[in-house]
C-alpha cells in the first residue's frame, strides 16, 4: 500500500487554533483585510478562514450585496470560525473542505478571497486551479500573503522553516506565490504590490487582485 499524500492528512492544530487570534501580527493585517473587502458584491468564497479573522470586516460592509461562503478544513478552527460568524450576526455558510478540491460547481463565484493562507495550503498549484474552475469568467481573485523574504532573511526563513512549520499549524515561510499566481494561465493581473512590513520570519507580504481570463480554457 502506498504512503498517504500530505493532502490525506488530517488537519487539525488544536494549540495553533486556540493561540491564533493573540498572535503580534494581527493588528498589522487589518488595512489589509480591509482592501479585501472593498466593494465586495455577488457570490464570495473565502478560502481556509480560520478562526473567521476576516468576518469582522465583511460585517462592516453592505451584506445586502453579498451571499458568503468559507471553507476551513481543520475543525478547531472551523468551531471558532462558526461561533465567530454567530456573535457577529453575519451569516455565512461554512464548510469542512480543503482548497484543493472545492465543493462547488463550475464558474459559481464572483470573487474568492484568500488571507495568509496560501501559505499553509498542502498543494498550492492544485488550490489555484480549483480558484480558476469555480471563479466565473471576469470574477475577481483578491488576496494577501506573506511570500518567501530575499536575501539574509530568506535564507533564514529556509533554516527556521522546519521549525515553524511544527508551530505554526503546517504554515511553510518560503512560499513562492506571486510567480504561481502570475504566471498562471487562467487569470489576468488588475493589480499587485509588494509590502515590505511584518514581523520577521512571516514577512514580507503580498497583495493584489487577478481577474479571471474570459477566454481561457480549463485544464
Ligand atoms: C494562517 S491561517 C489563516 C486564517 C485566515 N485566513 C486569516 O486570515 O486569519 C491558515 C488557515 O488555512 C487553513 N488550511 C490549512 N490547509 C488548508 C487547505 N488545504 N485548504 C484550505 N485551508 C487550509 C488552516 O487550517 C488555517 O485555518
Amino acid at each position: 500500500m502506498s504512503e498517504p499524500s500530505t493532502r490525506d492528512h488530517e488537519i487539525a492544530h488544536p494549540v495553533f487554533a486556540t493561540l491564533y487570534d493573540w498572535l503580534p501580527q494581527a493588528f498589522l493585517l487589518a488595512p489589509h483585510r480591509s482592501y479585501l473587502v472593498a466593494d465586495l458584491s455577488g457570490r464570495v468564497l473565502e478560502l481556509g478562514c480560520g478562526t473567521g479573522d476576516m468576518f469582522p470586516f465583511v460585517a462592516d460592509i453592505d451584506t445586502s450585496a453579498i451571499e458568503y461562503h468559507a471553507i476551513e478544513p481543520d475543525p478547531h478552527m472551523r468551531t471558532r470560525a462558526a461561533r465567530t460568524a454567530r456573535d457577529l450576526g453575519l451569516d455565512v455558510t461554512l464548510q469542512d473542505a480543503r482548497a484543493e478540491s472545492l465543493p462547488y460547481p463550475d464558474d459559481s463565484f464572483d470573487v474568492v478571497l484568500a488571507s495568509v493562507v496560501f501559505c499553509t495550503i498542502q498543494d498550492p498549484d492544485a488550490a489555484i486551479d480549483e480558484v480558476a474552475r469555480v471563479l466565473k469568467p471576469g470574477g475577481e481573485f483578491r488576496f494577501f500573503e506573506h511570500v518567501h523574504a530575499d536575501g539574509w532573511q530568506g535564507t533564514g526563513q529556509q533554516l527556521l522553516n522546519p521549525l515553524w512549520e511544527r508551530v505554526a499549524g503546517g504554515c511553510q515561510l518560503t512560499r513562492e506565490t506571486v510567480p504561481r499566481f502570475v504566471g498562471h494561465d487562467a487569470f489576468a493581473v488588475d493589480e499587485i504590490e509588494r509590502l515590505e512590513f511584518g514581523i520577521f520570519p512571516a514577512t514580507p507580504f503580498v497583495r493584489g487582485t487577478l481577474r479571471r481570463r474570459r477566454d481561457s480554457v480549463l485544464g
